[in-house]
């Protein structure tokens, strides 16, 4: 794959010999209150470089607003966060954004149907929604379609949004955030709304993007298990805007971490790379079922 990511200036800072080469995201006890609600509160949270995360929780964990923050789309009412070596608030959003892609179905709502596939990808890399009057170089279109291509969508390009599917759709909302050659890639429920097939096949590909070193530190956000894909690294597990867990997948993903984390008991199994929760069946801890 090769084209799809760099992380140039943290390369820069690990040819500095700097500590903090590898750390693309440093968060710091931070909190985000919205009246009387506390949306996240007291997160401390630190992403590598080479580090593929999966964040999990149930509805209004806070998913998406950690998301936010980590797009520099949000500012944390308390707390300090880092991003690819930026303190938040100290510098120029505007030249920090483009460096992180986001897809989510919020972004997916705000695009026009009427907008063509490969138009919506080209145009990510000069930060616009759709073609308009923008003239863009060759090695632009050419890499709007390989990357069309590696999500497997290549043959979609002459469409239009509006006419795609759901799961269509998603892989193109990936091909346009890996566009501008991100440093970070956040991914909001990409599983979401897909089929068995169109799931199992989405996967896939973000294990290929995963494993390939020169992709974008990821991150995704699911509400299941099922949906982690092989080769991610780390997980975090929130509930009500308080982290239960982070580390390596292997350390975090527990059923009693997911019970905390979804307030039920949970049985999780694993099958190879794969795993799978469900309710513990009432008695269950006398039949270890
Ligand atoms: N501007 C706001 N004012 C008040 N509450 C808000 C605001 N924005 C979000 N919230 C609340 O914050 C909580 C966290 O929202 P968030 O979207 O981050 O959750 P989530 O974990 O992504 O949930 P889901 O799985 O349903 O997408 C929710 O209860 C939501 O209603
Ligand atoms: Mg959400």
């Amino acid at each position: 794959m090769g084209q799809v990511g760099r992380h140039r200036d943290v390369e820069q800072a690990a040819e500095r010999g700097d500590g903090t080469a590898d750390v693309v995201i440093q968060m710091d006890g931070v909190g985000v209150v919205r009246g009387p609600s506390t949306l996240l509160d007291d997160v401390s949270w630190t992403v590598e470089l080479d580090e593929r995360w999966v964040i999990l929780g149930p509805n209004g964990a806070g998913k998406t607003t950690l998301l936010q923050l980590a797009a520099a789309l949000l500012h944390p009412t308390r707390g300090e966060i880092r991003l690819l070596g930026e303190p938040l608030g100290l510098t120029d959003v505007f030249e920090l954004r483009p460096r992180i892609g986001f897809a989510s179905a919020a972004i997916a709502s705000r695009i026009p149907p009427g907008e063509l596939v490969s138009d919506l990808v080209v145009s990510a890399g000069y930060a616009v929604l759709g073609r308009w009057r923008e003239r863009y170089d060759p090695e632009d279109l050419v890499r709007a379609l390989q990357l069309l291509e590696l999500m497997g969508v290549a043959g979609f390009a002459d469409r239009t949004f509006g006419t795609l599917s759901e799961g269509e759709r998603k892989r193109v909302q990936i091909a346009r955030a890996l566009m501008p050659n991100p440093e970070i890639m956040l991914l909001d429920e990409p599983a979401a709304g897909l089929d068995l097939g169109g799931r199992e096949d989405l996967l896939v590909r973000l294990s290929a993007i995963a494993e390939d070193p020169d992709s974008p530190t990821l991150i995704m956000v699911t509400h299941h298990v099922e949906e982690i894909p092989v080769s991610f690294s780390h997980a975090l597990l929130l509930r009500e805007g308080r982290v239960v867990a982070a580390g390596l997948i292997r350390d975090v993903v527990t059923s009693a971490n997911l019970s905390e984390t979804f307030g039920l008991p949970v049985r999780l199994s694993r099958s190879g790379d794969r795993y799978f929760a469900r309710r513990k069946r009432a008695g269950a801890a006398a039949t270890g079922l």
